[in-house]
């Protein structure tokens, strides 16, 4: 066997053969089985998209409403789920409260059955409708109140707004969400995703193909990025602050939250839609004074690192149009896995297609021969 160079991060390194979803960094076109983001965003809808990336075709209309009927008769979680997270530290982070509830999911339905397409779209059907759920009543039992059951009258998107706030959703808002989790659903070979192809190449259950990419798409510089550049503008606190903000991150050798991206070297198509979605929000409730200064970050930062190829990904607008929708900070990463779960399942499922288990190879680089040495010498 031929040993390759070590590249760290596995950059441009293929992981898999795929054909669920397209990047070219350098033009900045992101497609989803060939058709593109933009065409998506303005014409299909989450579900629509879903069902697109699982299964490989746009669904009839008889199958898109197959498929929305069974996401709606599968929303509400099991009690003993409800109960279990009603355990959870109403400080612990949201992000932790998903990876651990959809890991129980799989102690409810621990049957694998990975050959039978039945138990594939059941699952992934279970698990796009009671991911929202748990995100949801998370956030209600961490303020003391008991969860809102799913409202069988409201869409996807509506219905998850609607069982955070308690109350039916502005229907642009409603709609602003659910081309947001489009633009979040799949992208490629991402650290999430690997991380679920992984733990699906060794044939385990779906939950625990999900709970894994929870886990992974929770740290600052994949998913979590969306929280902290929340975080960044709030410390920033004006327009004028951004030269000196910046400036002292660079020479600090800091990562500046929401730029940058391995394969994008052009700003990412999602943060454009994003930013115009953020400001069809504006203009319906109001407008965001953090907005003034994501302008001027953007313009800064694309002014001194964009040499490097570094702009704006997806995540530097996102929190700008969820804090707009009355979405707390710390579910922005949450809201995000409620999307990219899809994502994970298409590629659960073509992992499961052509599956070889996942076992790369390391180079060693320590010692070899050492003798034990007793404790009471070291
Ligand atoms: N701020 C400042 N400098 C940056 C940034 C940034 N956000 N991103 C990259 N760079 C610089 C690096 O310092 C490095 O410079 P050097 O070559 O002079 O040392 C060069 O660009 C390459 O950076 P790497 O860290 O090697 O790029 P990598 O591809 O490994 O990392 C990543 C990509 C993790 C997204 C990085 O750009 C980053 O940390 N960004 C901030 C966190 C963030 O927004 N993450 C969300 C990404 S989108 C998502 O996962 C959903």
């Amino acid at each position: 066997m031929t040993v390759c160079e070590y590249k760290p991060g596995l950059e441009g390194i293929p992981a898999a053969q795929s054909s669920i979803s397209y990047v070219d960094g350098q033009k900045g076109i992101l497609e989803y089985r060939g058709i593109r983001i933009e065409e998506l965003a303005e014409k299909s809808t989450f579900l629509e998209t879903a069902y697109l990336l699982i299964w490989g075709e746009l669904p009839t209309e008889e199958e898109l409403k197959a498929f929305e009927h069974e996401v709606l008769f599968h929303r509400r979680i099991k009690y003993r789920i409800r109960d279990m997270m009603k355990c959870f530290p109403e400080s612990g982070h949201p992000m932790d409260a998903l990876q651990s509830s959809a890991a129980a999911l799989g102690l409810f339905f621990s049957r694998r059955d990975l050959h039978n397409p039945v138990y594939i779209r059941n699952a992934a059907v279970r698990l796009i409708a009671t991911i929202p759920t748990m995100v949801a009543a998370f956030q209600l039992m961490r303020e003391g109140n008991d969860p809102v059951k799913p409202r069988d009258d409201l869409g996807y998107a509506a219905n998850f707004l609607y069982m955070l706030n308690e109350k039916e959703p502005d229907p642009l808002a409603a709609k602003i969400f659910d081309i947001c989790l489009i633009l979040h659903v799949e992208h490629t070979m991402n650290a999430s995703t690997f991380s679920a192809r992984v733990t699906a190449s060794t044939l385990t259950d779906p939950y625990a193909v999900v709970a894994s990419a929870v886990g992974t798409l929770g740290g600052p510089l994949h998913g979590g990025a969306n929280e902290e550049v929340i975080q960044m503008l709030e410390e920033i606190g004006s327009v004028e602050n951004v030269v000196p903000y910046v400036d002292n991150l660079l020479k600090n050798k800091a990562k500046i939250m929401g730029f940058g991206h391995r394969v994008y070297k052009v700003k990412d198509p999602r943060a454009t839609i994003l930013q115009g979605l953020a400001e069809q929000l504006f203009e319906k409730f109001g407008y965001d004074e953090y907005y003034e200064i994501a302008l001027e970050m953007e313009r800064v930062v694309s002014e001194k690192l964009g040499g490097k190829g570094i702009y704006p990904n997806v995540d530097f607008y996102s929190g700008l149009v969820y804090r707009k929708m009355g979405i707390p900070t710390d579910l922005f990463t949450p809201v995000f896995a409620i999307a990219r779960v899809a994502g994970w399942l298409a590629h659960w499922k073509e992992q499961l297609a052509e599956n070889r288990i996942f076992r790369p190879t390391q180079i060693y680089n320590g010692r070899h021969e050492i003798a034990y040495t007793p404790i009471d010498q070291r």
